[in-house]
């Protein structure tokens, strides 16, 4: 077993790292993420588009799903216009979109829909106001629930039902699974690696007594 420490980081290194350097470390040393783009418009009918790291599953009975956003120092759309209406939509980035989705991420006035400048089409349906991106293979219509504010560092988890679910294609197996693979869904690292993912293994539920016998090197 190799226990040898190539490189050892301090809280007061880490205090004292160049702003980016500390950012894209502390993007990344945390692993992989879900890449998302999620859907809003304000109270006039204006569309925006956000790209989002943070989604994350809260829990399935009821169905909620949750995703952090940035301190308001200075204006967050995709967070004013879900307060306002109370309303948003989840759309998983595949491999087609990456780029697309990642300008999403820029700095857009308000009146400037990301759906356009990004060459993304929007797309709706009766129940959920906002809008989805016709282009992402898997959408969630959402209803906001609660924000809870992080004390810690000023974001805030907002906490959102699912509404429904699309799926541009036979994503969903018999088990109940979203087959992202198929739906070529990407990850993230840090704020702009974009990953092919590529399934390595399954495993049944893990329970204590039906364990495989592993070779324990110290008993
Ligand atoms: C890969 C990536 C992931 C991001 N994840 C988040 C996130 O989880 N939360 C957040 O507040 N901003 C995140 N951002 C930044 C937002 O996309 C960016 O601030 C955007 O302009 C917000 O748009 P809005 O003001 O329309 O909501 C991310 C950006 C990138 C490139």
């Amino acid at each position: 077993v190799n226990k040898k420490v190539e490189r050892h980081i301090s809280a007061d290194d880490i205090s004292e790292m160049d702003r980016v350097f500390r950012l894209r470390l502390i993007n990344t040393v945390s692993g992989y993420k879900s890449a998302s783009l999620i859907g809003t418009s304000d109270d006039r009918g204006n569309t925006n588009l956000a790209t989002f790291n943070s989604v994350v599953h809260i829990g399935s009975n009821p169905p909620l799903i949750g995703f952090i956003v940035r301190p308001s120092t200075v204006p967050r759309h995709t967070l004013s216009n879900i307060l306002d209406t109370g309303n948003y939509t989840i759309n998983l980035i595949s491999e087609a979109i990456t780029e697309q989705s990642h300008c999403c991420s820029a700095n857009f006035e308000k009146g400037v829909s990301e759906f356009k400048a990004c060459g993304l089409t929007e797309w709706y349906d009766q129940s959920i106001a906002s809008p989805y991106v016709a282009e992402s293979p898997v959408k969630l219509g959402m209803t906001f629930k609660e924000k809870i504010d992080i004390k810690s560092n000023g974001t805030c988890l907002i906490v959102g039902e699912v509404e429904e679910i699309y799926f541009t294609d036979d994503f969903l197996t018999a088990e109940g699974d979203v087959d992202l693979g198929k739906a070529r869904a990407v990850a993230i690292s840090g704020l702009n690696h974009y990953h092919r993912v590529s399934k390595l293994s399954t495993y049944p539920y893990a329970r204590v007594d039906g364990l495989p016998e592993f070779d324990r090197k110290d008993k």
